[in-house]
Parts: C-alpha cells; structure tokens; sequence
C-alpha cells in the first residue's frame, strides 16, 4: 500500500465563521469590540481579572452552542486521503467534533483552563467557567488556558516541524496578522503545494500561494474536490 501523502491543514477564525463564532479583525470582529490590551494580556488579567474571566467564560457558553460547519467536516474526512495535522490559531474545539483525530492549538482551548502558577497543570474548564476564587491544588489561581498577547507560544516548533513535513498546506481563514503563528506558511519545504481558502484580501501573499477566494465552506470543498475529494461519500 502507498504511504498517504501529508496534509498539513493551519486555521484560523474564519473557518468558524460559519459555525457563528466571530472572527478577530473583520468589521464587526472581537478586537473591535473589545481591547486586546483590557482582555487578552497577561497584565490584563492581573489588573482585572473579573472583566477577563467574564469575556472567556463568555466565549465559553457561546461555544456550546454552535456545531462544525462543512469545513470542519470536509477537513476531517479528508483523512481518508492524506495523512492529515491540523494546526490551528483557534480556542475552539470544532475540528475535534467534526471527527479531526490530529489537532494541534497553537493559541490555547476554551474548553480547559490552568494554574497561574504552574503553566503545565492544566485542567477541564468547569462548565460554568472559572470565577476569582478558584485556585489550582496548589494554591494558585486558574485561568483560561490561552496564549496571551506578549506570552511564548509553546506549541510553535511542534507547528514547525509538521509543516516542514507537509506535501500540501491548506491555510483556511486567517489573516496572517499574527506572529509567530502567521510565518508558518514559509516553513513549508519547497516541493509543497499551498493553498490559501479565504474570501478576504491579501497584499503580499506570495505568489506560489494558490488563493482559493472563498468562504470556508465552499472552499475547502472546492481544494478537496481538485485533489479527488467525491462529496458524495459525506
Ligand atoms: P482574523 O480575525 O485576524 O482573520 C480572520 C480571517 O478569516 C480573515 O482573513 C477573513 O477574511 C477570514 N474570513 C472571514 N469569514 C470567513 C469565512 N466564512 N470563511 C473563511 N474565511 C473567512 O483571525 P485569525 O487570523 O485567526 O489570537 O487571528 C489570529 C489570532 O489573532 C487569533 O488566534 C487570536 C487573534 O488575536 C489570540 O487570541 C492569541
């Protein structure tokens, strides 16, 4: 049997849009609605913890309300064809519930939380989210377990090397705004194909990249028909 070729599939908020989860930068977008520097800093969370905890959990409850789109889905059974890595900019868990078995998250999960003290003890978000007084076994406070703005993004050189594996990159709804996670696409090797599904703009995107200009759901389809892809098997 031949071996599957690699997939490499890096998301970002625009694969969930569908889904009803807001994107970060689109007229409308979360960091119009509210200030990266009150809610999503290390230091914000010092200064106030409540107003952080209450954007989070909220992001939490809303989670449990929406489903994977065909993106996710599509994403997921393409499994049957390549050997498949997402990587993803997303807190959500929607990869995972369309059926992806190899998801990494480069910018933390809603659905778990941690120690402020000890980054490795991570622990199931409650189901109604963390208040100010929950602590860790050993004393100190949890928070959610998101990579803040000015924190390492642990899970990068893992990202890396998948990526430098890859046969085919399909990047899916991201801006490429954000650093570090945004220079993976030029971890690529150079016999990989890229693939770029998104319906916005992009003024230097390099011209290997193939820009399927397109919502999620159409274009991810779109991507997988082009590599053999039969809807019909969905
Ligand atoms: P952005 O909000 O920066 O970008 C969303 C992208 O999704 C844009 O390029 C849109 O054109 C595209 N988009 C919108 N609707 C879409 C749809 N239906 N189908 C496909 N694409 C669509 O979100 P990210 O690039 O994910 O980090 O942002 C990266 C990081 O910035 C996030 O992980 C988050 C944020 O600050 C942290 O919170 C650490």
């Amino acid at each position: 049997m031949s071996k599957k070729r690699k997939l490499v599939v890096f998301t970002g908020a625009g694969v969930s849009a569908e889904s009803g989860i807001s994107t970060f930068r689109d007229s409308g977008g979360l960091w119009e609605k509210h200030d990266i520097n009150e809610i999503a800093t290390p230091e914000a969370f010092a200064r106030n913890p409540e107003l952080v905890l209450r954007f989070y959990n909220q992001r939490w409850a809303d989670l449990k309300k929406v489903q994977p789109n065909a993106a996710h889905k599509i994403i997921a059974e393409l499994e049957n064809m390549f050997d498949v890595s997402v990587i993803t900019q997303n807190v959500d868990d929607l990869h995972e519930r369309a059926g992806s078995t190899k998801v990494l998250h480069l910018h933390g999960q809603l659905n778990k939380c941690r120690s402020a003290g000890y980054p490795d003890s991570v622990f199931d978000m409650p189901e109604a989210g963390l208040t100010t007084s929950d602590r860790c076994p050993e004393g100190h406070p949890l928070r959610p377990h998101i990579v803040w703005f000015g924190e390492m993004v642990p899970e990068m050189d893992r990202a890396v090397e998948w990526v430098s594996q890859a046969d085919v990159l399909l990047v899916v709804g991201t801006s490429l705004a954000v650093y570090p996670a945004a220079g993976l696409v030029y971890a690529a090797p150079k016999h990989a194909e890229i693939h770029l599904v998104d319906p916005g703009d992009f003024d230097h995107l390099d011209p290997g990249i193939n820009h399927i200009r397109e919502k999620a759901s159409t274009g991810v389809e779109r991507f997988a028909r082009s590599v053999g892809y039969d809807s019909k098997q969905r």
